[in-house]
């Protein structure tokens, strides 16, 4: 089990206060917090060896270093090797770069599977192609369980397909998707599949060559990084990709997608979230190792912190919940309404006792959409991090009975 004191002490943002209490972070799924050790690797970046790439002095040497070690901490986090690591602005604009990578390779009539129950970040990218003949097929979702439909998934695929893109995860609602089998079906016909982990990755494991994805996406300020987009490209996959770049510009994996200068404190901070996901194992074996009992650990936190909300919202005759029961695959993520009263207003009134949750669509809006929320404002969200407490929940759900 988690020390949770030993890990809150390490976070300074939960110190914040509102109306003289303690602030309860349940807004992960939009950004979690930061540890100290984050907030120093970039700091001393900065003060040490804050250079452009490439050059012949020792702070450049260094700054290039930063990033190779940064691959390196990066490839220990998805099962990777360092040469597979690329890193952009967010995941939103990596996507954008690697559809319109791909889509040089694409024809009139290819097609691209993607779902409903995706964020757009992983939606507009592939849809843009239309523009240019691409044929983009959705796969749809039940409701309100939000569980993708699979059959459906198979019926879509064919041998037209080129490109199954889908979320690992769903950020509105929780849902842990059937990875495996979808890059199956994917596989099927030769397409090539890429994998948005942005909601996944900061609460289990993940092992790209066991999945045997062609490309996965996440983005570090979900797992206590700073705002910095991570793209994994397979050897075969990346080097194949014929991404747009300037002169200069490498044209080789995984830097030809890197398009101008990175955020090299940001990257300095990468390193650091990821050893301090592998200090919360038991700090035996090697950083890959560590990092897989790093984050079972995290799961085995979170995953009661949901259960319990989950449950106590159950009890509360005017909530309704959306996304999988406790028991199918799903994230730390709980997403509910309260009838006659719109997610903002429940939101602003919980946020002025210090409690952070989002409300909307959270750029999931096919999600909000599809259940017939976009008039109501969509839904209320509490995510979890391995910071987050009973006390926070219980004193959360307090708080939701008396506003219902
Ligand atoms: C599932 C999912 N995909 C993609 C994104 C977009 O990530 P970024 O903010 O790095 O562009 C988000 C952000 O919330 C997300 O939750």
């Amino acid at each position: 089990m988690l020390d949770i004191n030993a890990v809150r002490a390490q976070f300074p943002a939960l110190a914040r206060e509102v109306g003289g209490r303690k602030a309860a972070f349940l807004d992960g799924p939009g950004g979690t917090q930061t540890p100290e050790a984050v907030l120093k690797a970039m700091r001393d970046y900065l003060v040490n060896c804050n250079a452009n790439c490439g050059g012949d002095f020792v702070t450049s040497q260094e700054s290039d270093l930063c990033i190779e070690q940064a691959r390196q901490a990066t490839a220990d986090l998805l099962g990777a090797e360092s040469r597979n690591i690329a890193f952009g602005a967010n995941m939103t604009t990596l996507n954008y770069s690697l559809s319109r990578a791909l889509a040089r390779d694409l024809r009139r009539g290819d097609e691209i599977v993607i779902t409903h129950l995706d964020h757009d970040a992983n939606i507009c990218p592939w849809r843009a192609l239309e523009e240019q003949g691409i044929i983009v097929k959705m796969v749809p979702f039940t409701r309100p369980q939000c569980q993708l439909q699979l059959d459906v998934m198979e019926s879509l695929i064919t041998p037209r397909t080129r490109v199954v893109a889908f979320g690992m995860a769903a950020n509105a609602v929780g849902t842990v998707n059937d990875a495996a089998k979808m890059i199956a079906m994917a596989k099927a016909v030769g397409a090539i599949t890429v994998v948005d982990a942005v909601h996944y990755v900061p609460h289990f494991p993940v092992d790209v060559r066991l999945m045997g994805v062609d490309f996965l996406l996440c983005s570090a300020y979900k797992f206590f990084g700073p705002h910095v987009g991570i793209l994994y490209g397979r050897d075969d996959a990346f080097s194949g990709l014929r991404a747009y770049r300037i002169r200069g510009q490498l044209n080789e994996p995984p830097h030809a997608i890197e398009t101008g200068t990175l955020n090299h404190e940001g990257i300095a901070g990468v390193t650091a979230a990821v050893d301090f996901i592998a200090s919360l194992g038991d700090g035996e074996g090697n950083r890959r190792e560590r990092v897989i009992k790093g984050m079972k650990a995290i799961d085995r936190w979170e995953r009661p912190l949901a259960d319990r909300l989950m449950e106590g919202i159950a009890s509360l005759a005017p909530v309704q919940l959306y996304g999988p029961p406790a028991e199918a695959p799903r994230c730390p993520t709980v997403s509910f309404t309260v009838a006659g009263k719109t997610p903002q207003e429940i939101c602003a009134r919980l946020g002025e006792k210090g409690f952070f949750l989002w409300s909307g669509n959270f750029a999931a809006c096919n999600v909000i959409e599809q259940l017939g929320l976009e008039d109501q404002g969509g839904l209320i969200r509490a995510g979890f991090a391995p910071y987050n407490t009973t006390e926070e929940i219980d004193s959360l759900l307090h708080a939701i009975s008396e506003l219902v």
